[in-house]
């Protein structure tokens, strides 16, 4: 596939998805939204990958955010089909993948590139990486997702906090928060990811990817995460790679997983 917007790499067993707007802080116009719906749908479908990274290019920013100039005009009723579109195309969509996704934040994760980095399954980052949603700065709020996500993730009184002042946070307290799970120098920020992602790999991405689908549920209004999770155990009985595992052990050997 031929991008403008993004890079895409496969090594590994890893598909790495890369926004590619530097001289932007890799800020999120429509055309990078929909290159990376495409981008990130096709590396689910892809048998062969087994974790996505999304990373933003250079060294100073994952994502600045939405692209401001592209939004600058827009009245109410394209203010509203501007978050539901990103929210369904890129959001919404990239939590609910059934291959992990985790998001490798080298930088600047602010506005829609910290709602990006939430709406992937886990995140690490780098000493230099700031985060915050400075959308009231501008009169607007998070509109993909972030007013959700983050009280998630840090908690309903930080996350006001964040979203009030649209201050930002640096990496260590982004990891006091819970927002990032590691911390480490931004040339140990790859070696990083790959070696989480090798942990990742070792096991069943058929029974990982129900395991998402039950953690999800847990956020989902209407959705019983227990009942979730009791089908999605039950559903794992059935699977070529539940017979392996539990055979792999006890043969005192190690599961090699066909992924169905
Ligand atoms: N949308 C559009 N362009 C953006 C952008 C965004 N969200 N964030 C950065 N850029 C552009 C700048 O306009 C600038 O472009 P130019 O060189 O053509 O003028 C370029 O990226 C570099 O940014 P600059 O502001 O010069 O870098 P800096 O190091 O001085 O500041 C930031 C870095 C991240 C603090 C600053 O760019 C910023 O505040 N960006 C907006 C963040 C934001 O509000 N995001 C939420 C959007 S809803």
């Amino acid at each position: 596939m031929d991008y403008q917007n993004i890079l895409t790499a496969f090594n590994n067993g890893i598909t790495t998805i890369t926004i590619n707007r530097p001289t932007k802080l890799n800020a999120l116009n429509k055309a990078t939204i929909e290159e990376l719906h495409k981008a990130f749908d096709a590396a689910d479908k892809d048998a062969d990958t087994k974790v996505i990274f999304i990373t933003g290019s250079g060294e100073k920013a994952f994502v600045a955010g939405a692209d401001i100039s592209e939004f600058a005009n827009f009245d109410v009723s394209n203010g509203g089909q501007l978050a539901a579109k990103g929210q369904e195309l890129l959001f919404d969509f990239v939590e609910n993948l059934s291959t992990p996704v985790i998001a490798v934040v080298n930088g600047f994760a602010l506005g829609g590139g910290l709602e990006l980095a939430m709406a992937s399954h886990f995140r690490i980052a780098s000493t230099n990486a700031k985060m915050g949603l400075p959308e009231v700065s501008l009169g607007v709020i998070p509109g993909y997702g972030g007013t959700q996500r983050l009280p998630q993730l840090v908690g309903k009184g930080r996350a006001m906090e964040m979203v009030m002042t649209a201050g930002m946070i640096d990496a260590n307290t982004a990891k006091d928060y819970g927002l990032v799970n590691h911390v480490v120098e931004l040339e140990e920020l790859m070696p990083l990811a790959e070696k989480i992602a090798g942990k990742i790999m070792r096991n069943s991405s058929v029974a990982i990817s129900k395991a998402i689908t039950a953690v999800n549920a847990n956020f989902k209004d209407g959705v019983n995460g227990y009942e979730t999770e009791i089908k999605e155990f039950g559903n794992c009985f059935g699977t070529e790679d539940f017979k392996e595992g539990t055979t792999a052990f006890l043969e005192k050997r190690k599961a090699n997983f066909p992924g169905k």
